[in-house]
């Protein structure tokens, strides 16, 4: 019960006498008590998701470690029966062994895209920067596409400025962003096609690098969300082009992770440039650097 008390008074202030007011707060009580126990339920569900997703990650890290393991192997033994080292190949054996190195290539590719996840979702990354040029990602990343480019018989024009001053990088990190660029470049190009690349000196201070191509392009009220995890425009192109959606994803943690920025402009049915901008010679951070990321 709640009781208050009011006093009455007269008119010359004196009090004449009272009014008590008894309330049934019964129910009131009741549902406070739920309310916390409601609070008490939700805080310990949040620990406990906590711990899940801890364990999802370390399970997904774990698992992408022991996927990886045999893979190697079968792309090993695929690349060195398919360069004759192992001997002749007859032509079918020759184009079974192209199709178990390319296949055993993507599945490597969805692994590292996995562990990649496993680590920005556990919210720590790790980046070695150091000094380093452009223009020899720029070539591995080129070395490590050209079966794809061979494939669609794709040419590649490549323009890189000679006044280019050095980045403060991760060269892995930079060969993976513009790998998944030029992956997407391939993939969404005709047979035939042309892919642009173009790294020049931006307002002195910044890096610019465009990948250009001329393939199937993006509708324009698609461009906002592309860089969101799993976004790919629409599920029959998914099944038409293959892919996750977690590519663009990756780029953009890795441009965010050098302070740069990465943006798409594209014309349907014309063709994609993906933009990017990185900070020329930012400034020497240690050797090791932890960086968290912001949820996409
Ligand atoms: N160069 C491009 N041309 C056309 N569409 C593109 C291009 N790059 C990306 N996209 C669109 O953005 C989506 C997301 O790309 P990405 O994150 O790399 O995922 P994935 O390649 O696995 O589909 C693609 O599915 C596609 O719809
Ligand atoms: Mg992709």
């Amino acid at each position: 019960w709640s009781v208050k008390g009011y006093p009455l008074k007269g008119p010359r202030g004196d009090i004449t006498g009272g009014i008590v007011v008894t309330l049934d707060i019964t129910e009131r009580k009741k549902a406070e008590e739920k309310i916390q126990k409601f609070n008490r339920e939700l805080l310990r569900m949040n620990e406990e998701l906590k711990s899940v997703d801890r364990i999802k990650n370390e399970f997904l890290s774990n698992l992408g470690h022991e996927l990886k393991t045999p893979l190697s192997s079968v792309i090993g033994y695929s690349e060195l029966l398919d360069s004759l080292t192992l001997g002749e190949l007859n032509e079918v054996q020759k184009k079974a062994c192209e199709s178990i190195y390319r296949n055993a290539e993507k599945l490597r590719r969805l692994i590292d895209s996995l562990l990649y996840l496993s680590y920005v979702n556990s919210g720590k990354i790790e980046y070695n920067f150091e000094l380093m040029h452009i223009s020899s990602s720029i070539d591995e990343a080129l070395a490590k596409v050209s079966r794809k480019l061979e494939d669609k018989s794709i040419t590649v024009d490549k323009r890189i400025s000679h006044n280019l001053s050095f980045i403060n990088a991760e060269p892995e990190k930079i060969q993976e962003l513009l790998y998944n660029i030029l992956d997407n470049a391939i993939k969404f190009s005709y047979e035939g096609g042309k892919i642009e690349i173009c790294a020049y000196v931006h307002e002195e201070k910044m890096l610019k690098i465009e990948i250009t191509d001329y393939g199937i392009g993006i509708p324009s009220d698609k461009l906002d969300d592309l860089f969101a995890l799993f976004h790919q425009i629409d599920g029959s192109m998914n099944r038409r082009y293959g892919g996750t959606g977690v590519g663009l994803y990756i780029c953009k943690n890795i441009v965010m992770a050098h302070n740069g920025s990465i943006w798409i402009t594209s014309q349907e049915g014309k063709g994609t440039t993906i933009h990017v901008l990185l900070p020329l010679k930012g400034k020497q951070s240690d050797r090791k650097e932890y960086i968290n990321f912001p949820d996409n």
